[in-house]
């Protein structure tokens, strides 16, 4: 992967600088609709390497090994040697115990960053300004980080490198086509959307996994990394190992659950900041964690269209049927009738008063994690920075779901300012 390659002019240039001078031309492929290297083989890096890393990993390994794609897991980083050991030895990859060293690695040219939340925001930004594009789990920062949020998506845009959140659903084309219905006026004017998340269980925080209770800081676990802008405090194996169960770490169904449900609606929708939200829940049926088993949003935007998410851990009756990666189907309501999913057909069904005739419309595919990895290296390859979940509808997401879990702990509601793009409480 450390080729050398011999360009037009006759300088000789490393991949890495080849791949950076590759993405400086973006703008100007953009201008002349000239892809670079559809075929160039990409390095990718893996940060964290615990449960979702594993489903990243083997997603790739098999795009390389079984459909042929032009694409090498080079590298691992996690701060748990172990957990990074066991990714090094299964695919003979180097191995980093420090983010920033993988970046340095000129053989990773994308990123995956499957580490805790609060760590998503300062890796992307470290990633984008290293010259590497950038898959970056859900949510894309923790829930008291809105500055960082802010800064990742200035950050990403102005670095011009490529970015897709782990929206996975996203490439269900089910979104796609009610967006485009949406915006062809099948509803008429947006009025309404209902979505959610509803499970039973908190096997998702209190049963991860403790691979070794008797693990302390030292050569193999950097505690000071793992804790990173959060307040220090002595080592405990529970937060190092469920770390979803806290508050330092993680904001339960809200920044868990919900980017997976508000993504595909926000997008629809076509709205961008709210300019209201209101939140509701709590710990309602799991009491042995900090963050709420039960979450629930009311967001108003400034296009006078009102999302309503709401979720419990308590119960999985999803009402309307659910899609994908279990997410509760969405209803999106306008003036002239609503849209919704049953079996896979997407539903059109008139608003009383409207004669507009009730449609129905085969849905083309559902979600598929491996699309969604090939598209965004497609992506890659080709400098468009158009994921299927790409950096500003992350932004416009997260502001909400920040917008509800600040306001929830304040018991207030959040307001936005538009003009300075900040949360208000
Ligand atoms: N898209 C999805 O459907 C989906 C599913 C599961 C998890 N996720 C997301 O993936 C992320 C990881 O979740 P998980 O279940 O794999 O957690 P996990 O605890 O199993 O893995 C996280 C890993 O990150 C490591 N780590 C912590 N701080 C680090 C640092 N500073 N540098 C490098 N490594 C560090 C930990 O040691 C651990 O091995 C979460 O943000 C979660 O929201 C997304």
């Amino acid at each position: 992967m450390s080729d050398k390659r011999q360009l037009n002019n006759g300088s000789i240039f490393t991949r890495r600088q080849f791949i950076r001078r590759a993405g400086a031309a973006a703008a100007a492929i953009a201008v002349t609709g000239k892809a670079l290297g559809a075929n160039e083989r990409l390095g990718v890096g893996f940060i964290g390497c615990g449960g979702r890393s594993g489903a990243h990993l083997n997603t790739v390994h098999w795009l390389k090994t079984q459909a042929n794609e032009p694409v090498e897991i080079v590298a691992a980083c996690d701060i748990y040697r172990p957990r990074m050991r066991k990714v090094v030895d299964a695919y003979g990859v180097k191995g980093y115990m420090d983010h920033r060293e993988l970046l340095d690695d000129p053989n990773v040219d994308v990123v995956c960053i499957s580490t805790c939340d609060h760590h998503h925001g300062y890796q992307a930004i470290d990633a984008v300004r290293a010259g590497k594009d950038v898959y970056c789990e859900k949510p894309m920062t923790h829930w008291r980080q809105f500055e960082l949020t802010k800064r990742l998506a200035a950050e990403v845009r102005k670095s011009g490198r490529v970015f897709q959140l782990g929206t996975q659903g996203m490439s269900d084309s089910a979104w796609h086509q009610m967006k485009k219905l949406v915006q062809d006026g099948l509803i008429g004017q947006p009025i309404h959307a209902e979505c959610g998340f509803f499970r039973v269980g908190d096997w998702g925080e209190r049963g991860m996994p403790i691979d070794d209770e008797n693990i302390k800081p030292g050569p193999d676990l950097n505690w000071e990394a793992f804790l990173g802008d959060v307040p220090k405090r002595p080592f405990d194996v529970s937060r190092f190992f469920r770390w979803r169960m806290y508050e330092d770490y993680a904001g339960g169904p809200a920044t868990d659950l919900f980017p997976h449900s508000l993504t595909s609606v926000v997008s629809i929708l076509g709205v961008s900041f709210p300019n209201k939200v209101v939140a509701t829940g709590g710990k309602f049926r799991y009491q042995q964690r900090e963050v709420p088993d039960t979450f629930n949003m009311l967001i108003d935007y400034p296009e006078k269209v009102t999302i309503a998410v709401l979720g419990t851990q308590g119960n999985d009756n999803q009402g309307t049927g659910f899609r994908g990666s279990g997410k509760r189907v969405p209803i999106i309501r306008g003036w002239e009738g609503s849209l919704t999913i049953e079996g896979k057909e997407i539903v059109f069904v008139p608003a009383k008063g409207c004669d507009k005739k009730p449609q129905r419309f085969d849905i083309e595919h559902a979600e598929d994690f491996v699309e969604y990895w090939r598209k965004f290296l497609a992506c890659c390859r080709l400098r468009q920075q158009n994921t299927l979940s790409p950096v500003d509808l992350a932004y416009h997401v997260q502001t909400a779901l920040q917008m509800g879990m600040l306001g929830f702990r304040k018991g207030k509601v959040a307001t936005f300012d538009a003009v300075e793009e900040n949360i208000v409480l």
